[in-house]
């Protein structure tokens, strides 16, 4: 693996400065000039569970598109599906039936939804469960918990009033939400709104019921923004894994393997209040996001694909931590194996680890995504490179 180049990323990235700000539309992919020898600036082609760069080296990839990539990159039936629907066009002047084939499946299989609706991304898909909510209840306050997309971040260049309509809270801890609801006045909560925290995602276990009981008993709707653990932790993600059932979620990444698509689903009498909320996009609905979302789903039903996310997840965690163990770095893997966050000692231990990474021929980042097409052999390739990356940690000269 040794010998990579990735000079033909950095010349383009150089070129993308010029006329992008940050050379990406998305901040995660930015890359980071520490790693101007390593890292690969631009992806041109993915397979499986691997990707290639544009000076053609191959990774293996557990970034996965920062999340979308739920069955691996060109997956062949969710490719077919969209290939065929091409055929016969994108976006229509009316309604596709497709858009009444996927939402009633996902009735099916996600508890909380009776009604579903479509968009592009996730944050626009959270700022609808928001206006939603806040249309349902009359009330203008929102309690946030984890990251809502760039739509829903409080900060530079919103409004001080828009700001003050929302309070975001940690993860796990119940009393700075009674702590809010109490500061706030319960009567103008419209939602608590929550993200899991990957770390420690098994305090969902006391947190969410708390929070469900909590919302009941003001009156205010539950938000949960499943558009990481949607399709991963479970299909209909945390309210499955924890049975809490919300009164609205949202899902998008996994649920169309990486064809833009949100969904905002949820309580019936909450979705109608769409009309008189008027929550309209001319792409909301588009065919292939629909079709992906479709053999995806085909895939989820026939094949265990969680089961898999889990075995994979679990078997990169365990490898992990006995490879830190032999190397003795105070480093391994936290939360639950779909979404597993790896701990390393430092900052700088973290850019110098990703860096060795690259070299060996992985593609890593904070949160550690398994696909369904990481088989265990891919697994075992990635573990021997992420342990010379830990070796390369304890003793940079080896
Ligand atoms: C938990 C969570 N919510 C919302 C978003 C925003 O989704 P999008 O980037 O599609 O707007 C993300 C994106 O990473 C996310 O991880």
């Amino acid at each position: 693996m040794s010998g990579r180049s990735v000079e033909q990323s950095w010349e383009l990235h150089h070129r993308a400065v010029g006329v992008t700000p940050m050379a990406t539309q998305t901040h995660s992919k930015a890359p980071r000039p520490a790693l101007r020898e390593v890292e690969p600036c631009f992806l041109v082609r993915g397979e499986g569970c691997r990707v290639w760069d544009v000076d053609g080296n191959q990774y293996i990839d557990f970034r996965n598109g920062l999340g979308p990539i739920s069955l691996g990159y060109a997956y062949p039936s969710v490719n077919e599906a969209i290939a065929k629907q091409l055929q016969d066009g994108v976006v229509f002047s009316y309604a596709h039936p497709l858009e009444v084939e996927v939402a009633e499946r996902l009735t099916e299989i996600i508890p909380c939804a009776e009604k579903v609706r479509f968009l592009k991304t996730g944050g626009e898909a959270m700022a609808a469960a928001h206006r939603l909510a806040r249309g349902f209840t009359g009330r203008d306050h929102i309690l946030t918990c984890g990251y809502h997309g760039w739509v829903n971040s409080m900060r530079e260049g919103v409004p001080a009033a828009t700001k003050s309509t929302y309070t975001a809270l940690p993860w796990g801890n119940v009393d700075a939400f009674q702590t809010a609801i109490d500061a706030q006045g319960a009567d103008d909560i419209a939602a608590i709104s929550v993200a899991c925290d990957y770390a420690e995602i098994e305090q969902g276990h006391q947190f969410l019921p708390a929070l469900r009981a909590m919302c009941d008993r003001i009156g205010a709707l539950l938000i949960f923004d499943e558009i990481v653990t949607g399709f991963r932790l479970r299909r209909a993600g945390a309210q499955e894994y924890f049975d809490v059932t919300p009164d609205l979620a949202v899902f998008a990444k996994g649920i169309s393997n990486g064809v833009p698509l949100s969904v905002y689903l949820g309580r019936a009498d909450v979705m109608d209040a769409v009309k008189s909320v008027v929550i309209s996009s001319t792409f909301g609905g588009d065919t292939l996001g629909l079709a992906a979302a479709s053999a995806v789903l085909d895939v989820y039903e026939q094949e265990d694909v969680i089961g898999t996310l889990w075995a994979r997840g679990q078997q990169l965690h365990t490898g992990f931590g006995e490879l830190a163990e032999r190397h003795g770095v105070d480093a391994g893997f936290s939360g639950l194996p779909p979404v597993g966050l790896l701990r390393l000692p430092t900052t700088e231990d973290r850019v110098r680890f990703e860096g060795e990474c690259l070299r060996q021929g992985v593609i890593t980042f904070s949160v550690y995504y398994p696909s369904y097409s990481h088989s265990e052999a891919d697994i075992d390739e990635a573990l021997e490179a992420l342990g010379r990356a830990v070796q390369q940690l304890k003793n940079p000269t080896a």
